[in-house]
Order: structure tokens, then C-alpha cells, then sequence
């Protein structure tokens, strides 16, 4: 296939060839065309970056016709059922699975550097009991850069792979005190022996789930949650990772930006807003006309639509059959009929059919939590602690990327041409 294209300007017969490398051009080629006097010439006009690739990464990649999602090459539905969110996070930070060696170290790097300074403990403890967890933590990540000045040394590898564990270590252990300061209990002292997963799940105590059953099954499910939610390459709260990590930020505050980007309904708050959607349908009976409100522009349907997916989300199938397990022991939660319902119904609509509308990772996610006894306001947190791995591959990734610059995209200028200023009294 050709190794370039040649742009033809109908105002001038200016032609410009620009190369073809991996399916992308260089954006900077257009600017060879309608060339102004200041030197700058054409611009890409690209709202919610589109068609736009900021970055070349090896991280993730997501066939979104398919329906595929590969962790550094390997199929997310491998690593769901074989792998465990630890060493998911060392191969998304490091590219290979680890050795049994180099998961050891990994593991004691991460649990040596877990402790939590008292201060963000007590900062945690100083907002209302009923403030949303997702606030609490971006302010957690803000206050957690005051303590470690040395993380502004980001161009240094050793200082960043302490950062990572850090930030790995410690962000369970904020997320367990921000649980239980919403529910006005003490978060269980962390153990280093009880493993990554089990260790949050105890601080958290389970999540109110204390039987012998219930344990192991909230276990294996969180751990699948966290595999499944571990990186999905330039998403909305990664691009805010990589957008203020290129300005040289430390990881805090841009893991901080990072997270208020998640918060938003339309990215990672969508668990929680399915949530809240299946409670105002009510039941089975009430979802055609829901849909036929969301048809009509006044709602949406959330949990459903991407992006990237123009097919199922691999992790939506996943998280769907997931939830049978944990209602095994769980018991059922209600709610899996209402969704069930809504799927299939909208996936036989022509609105939904015409637009490539399926439900993605949100759209389960919060059935299974909520069978868990998770408040719904939490959910977004688990989503967020799960993320970290991706996010910390990503702002490594775009720091050892030469090529890479702060972020500093064009506009096109719609404003007033230069004007004298009016003094009030004149106006
Ligand atoms: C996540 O990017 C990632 O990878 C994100 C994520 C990750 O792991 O990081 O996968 C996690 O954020 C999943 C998405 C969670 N959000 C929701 O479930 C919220 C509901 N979904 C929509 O808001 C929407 O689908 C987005 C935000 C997910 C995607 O938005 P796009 O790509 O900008 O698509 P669009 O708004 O241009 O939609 C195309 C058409 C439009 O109709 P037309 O104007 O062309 O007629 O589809 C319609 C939209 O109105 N549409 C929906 C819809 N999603 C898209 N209509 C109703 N309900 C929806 N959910």
C-alpha cells in the first residue's frame, strides 16, 4: 500500500505529499499548505480528538469492530480468567509478564511503599460524611504530591518507579479509609500477607460480606473487576493523565486530573449513572417507553455506546457473566433483569442498530457492586484504583517518548477582530 498521500489545494494547485506511517499522518504536514505570512499554514479541525492520535503506544490495543482488547498483546479475556490485577499491573508498566522472580519484587516494592501519611488520613476524615468519594479522592491525589517533592523529578526512571509503587501501594488504602469514613467506620489495619486485592477487600471488611462463601466469591470477582478496568488505552481520563504529565506535573496531581476526568458521567461516573437509570425505569414494563425517550434526546441510555466499540465491549460479556457468579452467592440482584431487558430491547431498535450501540464496561459493572452491598457512589472509585496501573504505564510511556511535547493544541478563532477598549462611562 502507498507510503503517502498527496494533498492537492483546490484554491492554488499547491500539492503536498505527506507520509503514511502506521494508517496515521503527521498532522504538521498540513501546515506545508496555504502557508500564511506568520509561516503557519493548514490546520486539523478534530473536536473530542476523533480521528486524532496524540501518541504512539504499545500499551493497549482495542479493535473496536471486533470487539477485541489486548493488554500488551495478550486477549483480555486470557488474563481476566488466568492472570490477578497485580501482575496485570506489572505488564502494563513493564510489557512482559513478570517472572516468578520479578513478581516477588514487584509485590514487596509495592507493599514496602503502601503506607499512608497520617495527614491524608486525616484529610480524608475532614470531609462530610456524605461527600462524594470521587471528590474526596482527587483531593487525596492532590495532597499525596506535598509529600513526596522528589516526584517533580520526572524525568528520572528511579524516581518514577518509586512513584509507581507509591501510587500502586497506597491507592487501596485511601480508597478502604475513604469508604469507610462515608460509613462512619474504622478501616481494618492493612496486612501485607492478605495479596493486593485481599488486602483492600479487608480493610474495606468485605464490604459488609463476612461469610465464608462470601468471601472468596468477592475476591475473585474484584479481582476480575480490576483486570477488566485496568488500562483501555487513550481514554478520556488517560489523555488528562498524559495531557498534564507533559507539562511535567508529578504523577499526584496528574493521577488527581486524571481521576476528576473519570468522575464525569460520560467516562467512568457511567457505572454509578446506570445505576441510578435503572432505578428511575423501575421495571421491565417501563423500558420501552425509557428508550423511547432516550430516542427522542431526553436521556441517555447510559452504559451503552464508545467510542471505540462499534461491537460489544469484551468486558461488558465478561462483567455479564461474571454477575451470575457472584450472585450464586450473593443472591440475585433484581436489577440484572431490568439491564437484560433494556439490552435486548434496545439492541433490536433501529436507533441503537443504525448507531453501533452496545453496552460497554459500565453497563454491568455497577449490578455486580451493588449486589456486593457497595454504595453506588463508590463504584466509580473502584474504577479509578483499578485504572491507576494504566494510567502510570501511560504517563511513563509518554515521558520516555522523545517525540513526545507539552500538550498545546490549535484553535480555529472565532472571536472579534482587535477593537478599542470603551471606557465605562462612555459604554
Ligand atoms: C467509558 O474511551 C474509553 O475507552 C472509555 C472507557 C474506558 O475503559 O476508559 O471504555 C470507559 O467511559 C465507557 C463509556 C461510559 N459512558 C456511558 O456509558 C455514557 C453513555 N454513552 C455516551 O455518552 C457515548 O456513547 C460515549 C460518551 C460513551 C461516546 O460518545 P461519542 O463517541 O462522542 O459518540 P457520540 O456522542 O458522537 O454518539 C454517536 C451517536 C449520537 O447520535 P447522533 O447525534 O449521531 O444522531 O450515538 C448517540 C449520539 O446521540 N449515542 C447515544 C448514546 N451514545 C451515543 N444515544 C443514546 N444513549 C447513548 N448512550
Amino acid at each position: 500500500m502507498s507510503q503517502s498521500v498527496i494533498l492537492t489545494d483546490s484554491h492554488n494547485r499547491t500539492q503536498v505529499e505527506m507520509p503514511v506511517i502506521d494508517g496515521a499522518i503527521p498532522a504538521k504536514s498540513l501546515q506545508k499548505l496555504r502557508v500564511t505570512q506568520d509561516g503557519a499554514g493548514l490546520v486539523s479541525y478534530d473536536p473530542g480528538y476523533q480521528n486524532t492520535a496524540p501518541a504512539i503506544s504499545s500499551i493497549t490495543m482495542i479493535d473496536g469492530m471486533a470487539g477485541k482488547l489486548l493488554y500488551r498483546g495478550y486477549p483480555i479475556e486470557v488474563l481476566a480468567v488466568e492472570s490477578n490485577y497485580l501482575e496485570v499491573a506489572f505488564l502494563l508498566n513493564n510489557g512482559e509478564l513478570p517472572s516468578t522472580a520479578a513478581a516477588a519484587r514487584w509485590r514487596e516494592e509495592i507493599q514496602a511503599h503502601a503506607t499512608v501519611d497520617p495527614f491524608i488520613v486525616d484529610l480524608i476524615r475532614s470531609f462530610p460524611r456524605d461527600a462524594h468519594p470521587m471528590g474526596i479522592l482527587i483531593s487525596a491525589l492532590g495532597a499525596m504530591g506535598t509529600l513526596y517533592p522528589e516526584a517533580k523529578e520526572v524525568l528520572d526512571s528511579d524516581v518514577r518507579r518509586r512513584q509507581v509503587y507509591r501510587l500502586l501501594g497506597q491507592l487501596p488504602v485511601v480508597a478502604a479509609h475513604i469508604y469507610c469514613h462515608g460509613q462512619g467506620i474504622e478501616a481494618e489495619e492493612p496486612k501485607a500477607d492478605d495479596g493486593y486485592i485481599g488486602n483492600f477487600l479487608r480493610m474495606v471488611r468485605n464490604f459488609g460480606l463476612e461469610t465464608a462463601e462470601e468471601v472468596p466469591a468477592i475476591r475473585a470477582a474484584m479481582n476480575c473487576l480490576f483486570i477488566l478496568h485496568a488500562d483501555h488505552e487513550q481514554n478520556c481520563s488517560t489523555t488528562a493523565m498524559r495531557s498534564i504529565g507533559s507539562s511535567h506535573a508529578d504523577p499526584y496531581s496528574s493521577m488527581a486530573g486524571a481521576v476528576a476526568a473519570l468522575y464525569g458521567p460520560l467516562h467512568g461516573g457511567a457505572n454509578e449513572a446506570v445505576l441510578r437509570m435503572l432505578e428511575e425505569i423501575e421495571s421491565v414494563d417501563q423500558v420501552e417507553g425509557f428508550l423511547q425517550r432516550v430516542i427522542n434526546r431526553e436521556a441517555l441510555l447510559m452504559g451503552f455506546g464508545h467510542r471505540v466499540y462499534k461491537n460489544m465491549d469484551p468486558r461488558a460479556t465478561l462483567i455479564k457473566t461474571l454477575a451470575y457468579s457472584v450472585f450464586e452467592v450473593t443472591g440475585a440482584n433484581p436489577k440484572i433483569d431490568l439491564a437484560l431487558a433494556l439490552e435486548q430491547t434496545a439492541l433490536g431498535m433501529e436507533y441503537f442498530q443504525a448507531r453501533r450501540l452496545y453496552p460497554n464496561v459500565d453497563f454491568y459493572s455497577g449490578i455486580i457492586y451493588q449486589a456486593l452491598g457497595i454504595p453506588a457512589d463508590y463504584y466509580t472509585v473502584l474504577f479509578g484504583i483499578a485504572r491507576a496501573a494504566g494510567w502510570l504505564a501511560h504517563w511513563q510511556e509518554q515521558l520516555e517518548d522523545p517525540a513526545q511535547k507539552i500538550a498545546r493544541p490549535k484553535q480555529i478563532y472565532r472571536g472579534p477582530d482587535e477593537r478599542a477598549f470603551v471606557p465605562l462611562e462612555q459604554r
